[in-house]
């Protein structure tokens, strides 16, 4: 038995490392001229991965850490998507969209908050643009089941769109009440048979532990009925509960939130529970069948880590289009305006609504390549770092080596000095991102009780 009690002392403020560094990082004087003169450099052999953000959702689930705006006027929806044709015809000046395109993704928010017309003329603004899609292309988009019509999924599925992520959550009744989101599994059940029988080949489902009420007993019922829906591919997020940032959070009773001992169980439960159930543990929070190519991707060492969470698709530049959207390539980060006004203010003066950015040091680049690798893998090899960069590891990383000697005395991470290699241990992988944080070299700069990030546990 794992004493859980004993590893809630790990449960401390820290980055899920989507990106490195880390999203408060980024600053204002990387501006859109620092943006259009990245694209003028850009490498034209890299390929492209698009990302839309689509952020209306109706009503707020107060969980919700997302870039939403509420509403059901239609004619909102309509301007958006003015100001997306607007944006796009922008980029399309200074970003080359004769770039292969391996990979789009629309996020929110709820994306067929949009209709199906709506969504019928985003495809066509991006086509317009961008003409040279991979036969390969992933392309996928976050749907809430409690918003989806047979004429969206038609318009979705004769668009290649070959991929789609269910928000779910959790199907306990006294949880969805707290949460603010009522989902019927019968609403669930229907969404996932409706892309099924629409010849949607990937199926994802998003839940969370974490949440007001839930306790084992609760959420090993909520796997059972998510499994008895097979989806292709799961992601379990850990509750992200930042009320200082997100004003719907602090409508949450934190005395109802579960203990981080209860949810080190929730996610050693749900690790064994779909390990038996023929899925494999993909990173810190996804799961998928065997055959699934994330899965194969950690076989050849291509699972990597985005704003999206994981992927196969590394070597492409990222490019977010809309409001909030971020940008991610080789040595830059670049974020798009997050208020709609400034975003479309930008736009009408005939700017890219770039708000922030970042360009990468030397360090940053280095320090990316072993916190992506520990989040993606659960281990690092030293000696492709060395070789990579130039360094001696053990010399550069001498304080992270010795932050990281408690998990080592825990046996939660091995620093294997003779093969040059770092492995993380099964249940050291529940702590992952404080096992990268000793590499983050901002981090450290930050008091303890002054990081503003949601708990690792
Ligand atoms: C944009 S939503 C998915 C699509 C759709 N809006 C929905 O909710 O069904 C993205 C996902 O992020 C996850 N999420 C949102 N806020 C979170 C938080 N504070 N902590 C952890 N996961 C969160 C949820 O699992 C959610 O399904
Ligand atoms: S979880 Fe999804 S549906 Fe709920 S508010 Fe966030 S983006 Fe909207």
């Amino acid at each position: 038995m794992i004493d859980f009690e004993k590893f809630s002392k790990y449960s401390k403020a820290g980055p899920r490392y989507t990106s490195y560094p880390t999203a408060p990082e980024f600053n204002d004087s990387f501006d859109a001229t620092s943006y259009v003169k990245v694209l003028e450099n850009q490498d034209k052999a890299r390929k492209l991965s698009l990302y839309f953000h689509l952020p209306f959702c109706r009503s707020a689930c107060y969980f919700c850490g997302c870039n939403v705006t509420f509403t059901s006027k239609e004619d909102k929806k309509d301007r958006y998507i003015d100001y997306l044709e607007k944006e796009l015809a922008l980029l399309a000046k200074h970003l080359d969209v004769t770039r292969e395109v391996i990979q789009l993704h629309f996020g929110g928010g709820t994306p067929t908050f949009f209709s199906a017309e709506q969504l019928k003329r985003v495809i066509g603004l991006i086509k317009q643009y961008f003409k040279n899609f991979s036969q390969e292309a992933e392309i996928s988009c976050e749907i809430d089941p409690r918003f989806l019509t047979l004429e969206q999924l038609e318009v979705l599925t004769c668009n290649g769109f070959n991929r789609i992520s269910y928000g779910v959550q959790d199907f306990n009744d006294e949880v969805q009440k707290a949460i603010h989101r009522i989902q019927p599994y019968e609403v669930t059940k229907n969404a996932v048979e409706m892309a099924r029988n629409a010849g949607i080949g990937s199926i994802n489902m998003d839940l969370i532990y974490g949440l007001p009420f839930q306790t084992l007993e609760t959420f090993k019922q909520t796997l059972e009925m998510a499994i008895s829906l097979q989806p292709n591919r799961f992601a379990v997020f850990n509750y992200a509960h930042v009320p200082w940032m997100k004003k719907t959070m602090r409508k949450i009773d934190e005395t109802t939130l579960p203990h981080p001992s209860v949810k080190l169980a929730i996610m050693r439960y749900t690790i064994d529970f779909l390990s038996a159930n023929g899925y494999k543990m993909i990173g810190m929070d996804h799961f998928a069948k065997p055959d699934d190519e994330l899965f194969l991707a950690i076989e050849k060492g291509e699972l990597h880590r985005n704003f999206q969470g994981y992927t196969t698709k590394g070597g492409a530049d990222l490019v977010g289009i809309g409001l909030t959207s971020i940008g991610e390539g080789i040595n830059h980060y670049v974020q798009n305006f997050k208020e709609m006004e400034a975003y479309e203010e930008a736009l009408d003066k005939g700017i890219l609504p770039v708000h922030r950015g970042l360009i990468l040091s030397d360090d940053d680049v280095l320090r990316k390549a072993v916190i992506m690798e520990m989040m993606s893998n659960f281990k690092l090899n030293i000696e492709g770092i060395e070789k990579s960069f130039g360094i001696d590891f053990f010399d550069y990383f001498a304080d992270a080596i010795e932050a990281l000697k408690p998990f080592v005395e825990e046996e939660l991470v091995i620093i294997d000095k003779e093969n040059k290699r770092i492995l993380v241990n099964p249940t050291g992988t529940l702590l992952i991102r404080n096992i990268a944080m000793p590499f983050d070299a901002y981090l450290q700069k930050i008091p303890e009780d002054k990081r503003r990030f949601s708990k690792t546990v």
